[in-house]
Formats: C-alpha cells, sequence, structure tokens
C-alpha cells in the first residue's frame, strides 16, 4: 500500500537534477498548478550544457551574468554541476540568504547599489557587465535578458505538461520576465499540434508590453516585467496580457496559501489569479498556471499583511482593448498575438515616445 502512495526511487547525481521540476497539483476549479522550488533550473542546465556542447565555452570557463535573484541561484548551480566559475552581478534584491548560498556555491557576487529607479538599476547592471568583460575578455556573458539558449531547457516542461493533459486545448498562464518560460512551453507545445492559449502576466509600469505609462502605488512584483527592452521576449506568442497590481497578487498568493497550501512568490499569485478568471470565461480548455518559486523570499513584503488581502471573488480585471485604458488595480487586454512592431504602434497611438 505505502509502495503504491510513493514516487519511484531516484538517486540524482547533483542538487539542481533533482530540484529542476515542478510539482503538478490541482487547485481549485480543476486549474493545475506547476510548482516550482525555483523555475530556472531546467533553463541554466541546458543553456550551459549547450554552450559546452557545442564549444562556445570549456570546462572551467566563467559565466556571467546580471540578475535579481533566481537565475542567480540557478546558474550558480548549473556551474557547480558541470565546473564552471560563475560570476553574479545582481541588484540588491539578491538577499543574505541567497548571496551567501551563491558565496558557498563558489560563485564570486557583486551588487550594484540599488537605486529607486528600475531602469537606471538594470542599466547600471548592464554597465557594471561590460566593465567586467572588457577586463576579462575569455568570460562568458549569458545574456538571459537576450539569448534564446534559454528557451531550450523548457521543453521538459512543455512535455510534463502534454503528458498531464494529453488532449484538448490548452490556456497557460504564467508571468512574464524574460518571457523563456512562457514563451518556449507554448512554442513546443504548439509545435505538437496543441491548440495553446498564452496568457501573459506583468505588472504595472513594465515596458515589456507597453504599460510604462502606468505606475502601482505599492511596489512591482520581483522577476516579471521590464523597464529595458529584453530581446527574449516573443510578443506574437501571447494571446492574452493581463496587468496585476501588488495589492491583487499579495491577495491570491495568501489565497493559494489558504486554499491549496501551495506556499509561492508573487508572480505565481498573479498568475493564479488570472488562471481563475481566464477560466472562468472559458471553461472548455485546461488551464496550467506556473508558481515559478516558493514564498519565503516574500514573507516580510507581501504574506505578512495577509489580513489585508482582498477576498478573491471580489477582485475582477477591467477589460480593456487599447493600452491608454490600463488601469490599476487589475486590467487584461486580448493580445492576439500582436509583434513587437505592432507594439510600438500601439505605443505611438496612446502617445508614448518609445
Ligand atoms: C518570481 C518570478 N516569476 C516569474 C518569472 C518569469 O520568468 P521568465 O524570465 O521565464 O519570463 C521570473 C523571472 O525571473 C521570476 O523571478
Amino acid at each position: 500500500m505505502t509502495e503504491m502512495l510513493r514516487r519511484p526511487a531516484v538517486l540524482y547525481d547533483h542538487l539542481a537534477e533533482a530540484i529542476k521540476d515542478p510539482d503538478a497539483v490541482r487547485v481549485g476549479d480543476d486549474l493545475i498548478c506547476l510548482r516550482f522550488e525555483t523555475m530556472k533550473v531546467y533553463s541554466a542546465l541546458e543553456a550551459v550544457r549547450h554552450l559546452l556542447d557545442t564549444g562556445a565555452v570549456r570546462a572551467g570557463d566563467t559565466l556571467i551574468d546580471s540578475s535579481s535573484g533566481m537565475y542567480a541561484h540557478a546558474l550558480a548551480l548549473a556551474c557547480h554541476r558541470y565546473g564552471m566559475k560563475c560570476h553574479i552581478v545582481g541588484s540588491t534584491t539578491v538577499d543574505r540568504t541567497l548571496k551567501i548560498q551563491l558565496e558557498i556555491l563558489g560563485a564570486t557576487v557583486e551588487q550594484v547599489p540599488s537605486s529607486n529607479n528600475l531602469q537606471l538599476d538594470q542599466n547600471l547592471r548592464v554597465r557594471r557587465i561590460r566593465e567586467i568583460l572588457r577586463a576579462n575578455p575569455t568570460y562568458h556573458w549569458m545574456q538571459q535578458y537576450h539569448d534564446a539558449i534559454h528557451y531550450l531547457g523548457y521543453t521538459a516542461v512543455a512535455e510534463l505538461i502534454g503528458e498531464l493533459v494529453p488532449t484538448g486545448p490548452l490556456s497557460l498562464v504564467g508571468g512574464v520576465g524574460t518571457g523563456a518560460s512562457t514563451g518556449a512551453v507554448a512554442e513546443f507545445l504548439r509545435a505538437q499540434g496543441r491548440d495553446v492559449d498564452l496568457v501573459g502576466v506583468q505588472p504595472f509600469g513594465s515596458m515589456t508590453f507597453g504599460a510604462e505609462h502606468t505606475r502601482d502605488p505599492d511596489m512591482i512584483i520581483a522577476g516579471i516585467g521590464s523597464s529595458i527592452e529584453f530581446r527574449n521576449v516573443r510578443h506574437e506568442l501571447y494571446d492574452r496580457l493581463h496587468w496585476v497590481s501588488f495589492e491583487y497578487a499579495m491577495s491570491a498568493a495568501v489565497d493559494l496559501l489558504r486554499s491549496s497550501g501551495v506556499f509561492a512568490g508573487l508572480s505565481a499569485g498573479a498568475a493564479y489569479l488570472c488562471a481563475v478568471w481566464e477560466r472562468s470565461c472559458d471553461s472548455s480548455r485546461r488551464h496550467v498556471f506556473i508558481a515559478a518559486d516558493t514564498g519565503n523570499r516574500y514573507v516580510d513584503s507581501a504574506f505578512s499583511r495577509y489580513a489585508e488581502a482582498y477576498p478573491m471573488d471580489s477582485m475582477r480585471p477591467r477589460e480593456i482593448s487599447s493600452l491608454d485604458d490600463l488601469a490599476v488595480p487589475w486590467s487584461v487586454m486580448s493580445w492576439d498575438r500582436r509583434t513587437r512592431g505592432r507594439l510600438a504602434g500601439a505605443e505611438a497611438a496612446c502617445g508614448v515616445v518609445s
């Protein structure tokens, strides 16, 4: 009896292999939550392996990138796994717990002073990387924001979804940072002939899908959105876009924990909120949402405010057809697989200088 309840025993060669797969958990009204310990491990492992296989780097070389947290951890683990050196230029969102782990894993970590301006922050980190590369020309810059190599690892996640839901239309909901996770999974499943609606989730203020003229009075949601252009985002893959405030993301993250036991971060809370809404609009599809990380990093900034959380059924989005009408706390728009060029058109139309 016990044996039937237990997963088959697997002895992993490295921790990164053990934690890369998400757990699929049924939550609420038949939503599937893909709950990752820390999502970018698949992506970093596969990217480093590909660089080694193609001879772009050799064992012992140094890989460098900028990260606000999750990618730093994944890259440090991948470097540890494949015998590479790792240098991280982090923002101050790389907290003490992570910084100490990275250092013990053998990575070198430097933090550029944080400013209140996210764009300045991101630009400062890129400038610092360019300086380091000038001084160390053999270092390889991973460029998670721009290099399509980061799509490769997620084919395994798409295969997992294909096994969980072998037939019928799907809807995939997830936060968009670099766009590699949501984009790769949708692309791979579509290439297999699956009918997949891709629903991206953004914070207000993000320029990725043209919301830089909006502002969340509270704070942004770590890891998703951007104030500089990420060339890894493939705009033409997305069917619907949601913009969610910190307060609503926090409220949904609290509900996700309370109703299902899943303790996940703010981007997961926002994705859950949007998945519940999308399902109420079209229950003929199977809705899968991504919970990219655990809730630990968000205890002080979000979960401790649980008494202020709004009930799920009190939150409704504003359905908009123009970026002009974007409004906090929650807006949704049919994106209809527009390209970035058409985004530039939309920005011009609503008077935002690109
Ligand atoms: C917490 C969190 N959720 C979601 C994402 C989005 O992932 P991607 O970069 O694949 O779009 C990130 C990216 O860093 C993240 O940190």
